[in-house]
C-alpha cells in the first residue's frame, strides 16, 4: 500500500475516488463543499433528499456524479461539528477504510486529514489514518489452504494536508507510519501463529532473517547451553518442561553513535503457556500462544527501526522458552538460583514470565542502558484491571514512566500507571528463599512487577504489562500488533523531534 501527502483544492483535479466528511446534519466539510461545487451542487441535492445525515461513522458511496471531478465519492459522517476531536476522527477514518476495503477503489484521494482535530496536527493525523488502513489490510492466512480470501483493490492513497507546509512532516508522519504498521505486521504475525509453528528457536530465526535484511543489526543468539554457562537458572527452569528449547536472543540496532547508551526492550517469549505443573484450565487456552506477545513486540520494533534506519541505539532482547509440564518440568515448591544470584522458591509454574524476565533482566546490565523497557503479557489481573483499553506501567523512574504514558497517549495505544509502593514487596516474603515467585490474588499485576523491580536496580527501567492490550478474544480473535505504536512514539520522542 502507497501513501504520499499532497495540497491542493480537493475538487478541481479529476481523482477515481475522493473521501470527504459531512457533519451532523447534512454539513458539507471544506472538501465535500470543493466537490459540491465541482458537481453543479450534486452533493446538496443529494443530502437534501435524506441519504446521509452526517452521523458519526455512516458512509455513502457516489457514482456517475456530474462533471468529472471524480469516478466516485465516498461520504463519511463525522458526527456534530463541534464535538469533532480524536474519537470521531479516528471512528470516521475507521468506517472510511472498512468502506473503502469492501469497494474496487484503488486509488484514492482522502481529504478527512485536512479536517481540523483539536490539539492534533496534520503528521498526527497522517499517522493515525496510515495505521487504520493498514489495519484494515491486515490478513493472517498462513495456515489456509485451497481459495484464500480475496484482497481488496486498495493500492494508493493520497492524504490530503490542507497546508503547503504541512506536505514535508506529513510524509515524514507517513514513513514513520508506514514503518510501525509494517512492525505491527510482523508482531501480528508472530502472535498469531501456532505454538507448534512459533517456538523459541522459531523467534531466533525470525530474529536472524531481520538481521539478513539490515546491515545495522547483529545478532547473538544463546542456546541452552549457553544459558547454563551464564548461570540463567531462572530461564532454564521455565524451559525445562518443554520438548522445545529455550532460546536467549539479543537483537541490536546499531543507528546512533558508537558511545550512545541503548534503549533496551525486553520481550516475555513464552510461545506457549499451558501453566506448567500449575496447569491451566482448558477454557481458552489456546490463546495462551500469544504469551511471547512481548517478544513479538520486540521484534516488530526493531523491524520498524531498521526501516527507518533510526539513528538511535536499541537492543532487543527476548527470553524465550515453553511452558510445559513434563517429568522434568519444575515443580511447585522447587528453589532456583537466578542469574543475579538471589534465589526464587516457585510456589506456582504458571507465573513463569517474570522468571524468563529476571534473567534477561539482570544480562542487559552489561549493555549500559539508557533506559530499559520490557514487554510480557505477565498477568491477568492486569485484564481485570484495565481491560482491553490500557497497558499497565510500571517503573522506577517517574520520567521513563511519563515518557511511556506521553507516547501512548499520543498514539492512542495507551497506558495506564499503576503504583510499585515498597508495601506490595512484602507479598513476595517466601520461607525457604530470598523471595516467592506469586504473591497472592490481590494486586496481581502490581506484586509481578515488584518481582522485575528486584531484578532492575541498576538502571532506569520500567515495565508493560500488555496482556489486555496484545490480544483480542471472541469473533475477532487475534493479535493486535500493540505496543508498538506506542514504543516506535517513545522512541520518536527521545530522537528530540
Ligand atoms: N501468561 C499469563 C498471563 C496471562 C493470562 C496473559 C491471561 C494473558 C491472558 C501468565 O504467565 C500467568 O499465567 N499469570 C498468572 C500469575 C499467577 C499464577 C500469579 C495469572 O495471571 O493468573
Ligand atoms: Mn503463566
Ligand atoms: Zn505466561
Amino acid at each position: 500500500m502507497e501513501f504520499s501527502v499532497q495540497s491542493g483544492i480537493p475538487g478541481t483535479q479529476p481523482s477515481p475516488c475522493i473521501v470527504a466528511g459531512v457533519f451532523e446534519r447534512r454539513k458539507l466539510s471544506a472538501a465535500a463543499k470543493a466537490v459540491d461545487r465541482a458537481t453543479d451542487g450534486a452533493l446538496t441535492a443529494l443530502l437534501k433528499r435524506g441519504d446521509m445525515d452526517g452521523e458519526r461513522g455512516q458512509t455513502l458511496w457516489l457514482h456517475h456524479l456530474p462533471g468529472t471531478v471524480a469516478e466516485r465519492v465516498l461520504l463519511v459522517g463525522l458526527g456534530k461539528e463541534k464535538e469533532f476531536g480524536e474519537a470521531p476522527f479516528r471512528e470516521a477514518t475507521a468506517a472510511m477504510t472498512r468502506a473503502l476495503l469492501q469497494s474496487g477503489a484503488e486509488r484514492v484521494h482522502n481529504t478527512l486529514t485536512e479536517l481540523p482535530v483539536k490539539g492534533r496536527d496534520l503528521p498526527w493525523k497522517a499517522f493515525q489514518t496510515v495505521l487504520a488502513v493498514e489495519d484494515g489490510l491486515y490478513r493472517f492466512d498462513e495456515f489456509r489452504t485451497g481459495k484464500k480470501r480475496p484482497r481488496p483493490a486498495l493500492k494508493q492513497m493520497i492524504l490530503e494536508a490542507g497546508d503547503e507546509d504541512q506536505v514535508a512532516p506529513g510524509e515524514r508522519a507517513v514513513a514513520r507510519a508506514r514503518a510501525t504498521a509494517a512492525g505491527m505486521g510482523l508482531t501480528r504475525d508472530l502472535a498469531n501463529r501456532p505454538g507448534n509453528v512459533c517456538t523459541p528457536v522459531h523467534l531466533a530465526e525470525e530474529a536472524k532473517a531481520l538481521k539478513k535484511a539490515s546491515k545495522d543489526l547483529k545478532l547473538e543468539v544463546l542456546d541452552e547451553e549457553a544459558m547454563e554457562k551464564e548461570g540463567m537458572g531462572a530461564l532454564l527452569a521455565v524451559g525445562r518442561g518443554s520438548e522445545q528449547p529455550p532460546r536467549f536472543i539479543i537483537l541490536q540496532h546499531r543507528g546512533g553513535d558508537k558511545g550512545d547508551k541503548p534503549v533496551v526492550l525486553v520481550g516475555k517469549g513464552i510461545t506457549f503457556d499451558s501453566g506448567g505443573i500449575s496447569l491451566k484450565p482448558g477454557e481458552a487456552m489456546d490463546e495462551m500462544k500469544y504469551d511471547m506477545g512481548g517478544a513479538a513486540a520486540v521484534l516488530g520494533v526493531m523491524k520498524a527501526c531498521a526501516e527507518l534506519q533510526l539513528p538511535m541505539n536499541v537492543v532487543g532482547v527476548i527470553a524465550a522458552a515453553e511452558n510445559m509440564p513434563d517429568g522434568r518440568a519444575t515443580r511447585p515448591g522447587d528453589i532456583i538460583k537466578t542469574l543475579s544470584g538471589q534465589t526464587v522458591e516457585i510456589l506456582n509454574t504458571d507465573a513463569e514470565g517474570r522468571l524468563v524476565l529476571c534473567d534477561a533482566l539482570t544480562y542487559v546490565e552489561r549493555l549500559e542502558p539508557a533506559a530499559v523497557v520490557d514487554m510480557a503479557t505477565l498477568t491477568g489481573a492486569c485484564i481485570i484491571a484495565l481491560g482491553h483499553q490500557a497497558s499497565a506501567v510500571l517503573g522506577n523512574d517517574t520520567t521513563l514512566v511519563q515518557e511511556l504514558l506521553s507516547a501512548g497517549q499520543e498514539t492512542l495505544d495507551r497506558a495506564w500507571e499503576l503504583p510499585l509502593w515498597d508495601e506490595y514487596q512484602e507479598q513476595l516474603k517466601s520461607n525457604f528463599a530470598d523471595m516467592a515467585n506469586i504473591g497472592g490474588r490481590p494486586a496481581g499485576t502490581i506484586t509481578a512487577a515488584c518481582f522485575l523491580s528486584r531484578f532492575t536496580r541498576k538502571y532506569k527501567w520500567a515495565h508493560l504489562d500488555i496482556a489486555g492490550v496484545a490480544w483480542k478474544s471472541g469473533k475477532e480473535k487475534g493479535a493486535t500488533g500493540r505496543p508498538v505504536p506506542l514504543v516506535m512514539q517513545f522512541l520518536f520522542n527521545r530522537l528530540g523531534d
